[in-house]
């Protein structure tokens, strides 16, 4: 599968990983970061701004207002496999939008249990057929070449829409591995329809979309990563030490960034988070910064904008976001057919993350070349590209339980 094109590439990815690469270790004033302290006190603090000011935007923290409202514990849902859990998290008080919570306990669980968290496409409902998952009341799309929408009516979910969305959520094989799951709707959170910034939170934090920082909807997403974190962090069901953060393509772009940020979570799991998420930009090949800022002009804060055409020259790249997870262990996923997220760019800036986890004492990812197609490598970092298109498949799952047995069952 390797064209001419991309062992040209590798080339000139070694070459820019050596020299043209922005060195996550170089602090702006130049000086060569040597010890944890300083990538702690100094260099961390330096590249979370960068990040922020110029591609995710400023984010609202934790409102002082924000209510948790536990609407539903079924004991024995799915069949008595596992308690279902569902909070609706209102950022903005009691009468505010709300992001609903939706988690799977393990039953079999002897203590608090360790969580796989990540936002999902098409509402809550479409991850399994269980009827005791509250409908969202948001926006939802009429038509995606990933799950079968046809139920949707009006940009509405109905009762046929449960479980559309079931293959990408293997809600059993994740709780017998030990695993609870707790999920939310992108479209809860922030619109990703237009008009944009119109729906969700955004409208409770007028004042983030001033500057050209603004609160941005993969900002928004990320942020309420965290919001829902906050929500398991009042779950004694939940070992909230032990949260995985996942996410697939734009809603990976937002895991990488909500596990970069918050350092609460214990693992970030991206799976074909491409462009924006853990690709490089650098190497010129996939998805560009201008498609990315033209299509999906929300996504990012409006300074990064000003970097359309100039991706092979950008001051920063997301490396260096997979380098803010250090030294807790990241896994990045890719497949073979998804072109736009450039699978052996993903590869690269996993490489290029590594001189920090080796700084911070933890492992790298072991191996020098990139990887054949399906061939799982699980160090500090994992990594795998497999065969087959741009998806959740149950090999992807399958290395993420092993890297989440290797990290989190020995916390
Ligand atoms: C588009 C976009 C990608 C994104 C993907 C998705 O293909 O170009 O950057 O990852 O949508 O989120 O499904």
């Amino acid at each position: 599968m390797k064209s001419t094109i991309l062992s040209f590439a590798v080339v000139a990815i070694s070459t820019a990983a050596a020299g043209d690469l922005p060195d996550p270790l170089l602090a702006i004033d130049g000086s060569k970061v040597r010890t944890a302290v300083e990538w702690r006190e100094k260099r961390r603090p330096e590249l979370l701004e960068l990040f922020t000011r110029e591609m995710y935007g400023r984010n609202p923290g934790r409102p002082g207002a924000m209510t948790f409202e536990v609407f539903d514990r079924e004991p024995s849902a799915l069949g008595g496999k596992a308690t279902r859990i569902q909070i609706a998290i209102r950022p903005g008080g009691a009468d505010g939008p709300r992001m609903d919570l939706l988690v799977y306990v393990p039953n079999q669980a002897k203590g608090p249990a360790p969580a796989i968290l990540g936002l999902n496409f098409w509402g809550n409902h479409a991850i399994h057929k269980d009827p005791g998952i509250r409908l969202t009341e948001s926006w939802v799309e009429e038509r995606t070449s990933y799950a079968d929408l046809a139920g949707v009516e009006k940009n509405r979910a109905t009762e046929a829409t449960r479980g559309a969305n079931a293959s990408q959520w293997p809600v059993e094989e994740i709780l017998s591995r030990g695993y609870a799951l707790a999920t939310m709707y992108r479209e809860d959170v922030a619109a990703d329809h237009e008009p944009h910034f119109a729906s969700g939170v955004h409208p409770l934090f007028p004042d983030l979309q001033e500057g050209d920082d603004n609160f941005s909807t993969i900002g928004a997403w990320a942020w309420s990563l965290s919001r829902a974190l906050d929500a398991l962090e009042e779950e004694p069901a939940i070992d909230s030490k032990r949260v995985a953060v996942f996410g697939f393509s734009r809603l990976g772009k937002a895991a990488l960034w909500a596990g970069a940020s918050d350092e609460r979570f214990a693992m970030v799991l991206s799976n074909e988070s491409g462009a924006g998420g853990a690709k490089l930009f650098h190497r010129g090949i996939g998805e560009d910064i201008a498609r990315l800022t033209k299509v999906f002009p929300h996504w990012f804060a409006r300074n990064f904008r000003k970097y359309a055409g100039r991706d092979t020259a950008l001051p920063f790249d997301q490396h260096q976001v997979i380098s803010l997870v250090a030294p807790r262990p990241v896994y990045i996923a890719s497949a073979v057919e998804d072109t736009y997220a450039d699978a052996e760019g993903e590869f690269a800036a996993a490489k290029a993350a590594e001189p920090v986890f080796r700084l911070l004492g933890a492992e790298g990812l072991p191996c020098d070349s990139w990887p054949a197609p399906n061939k799982t490598v699980q160090g500090g970092i994992g990594y795998h590209v497999r065969d087959g298109k741009h998806d959740v498949l149950p090999y992807d799952w399958a290395q993420y339980l092993d890297f989440a047995d290797k990290h989190l069952k020995s916390l």
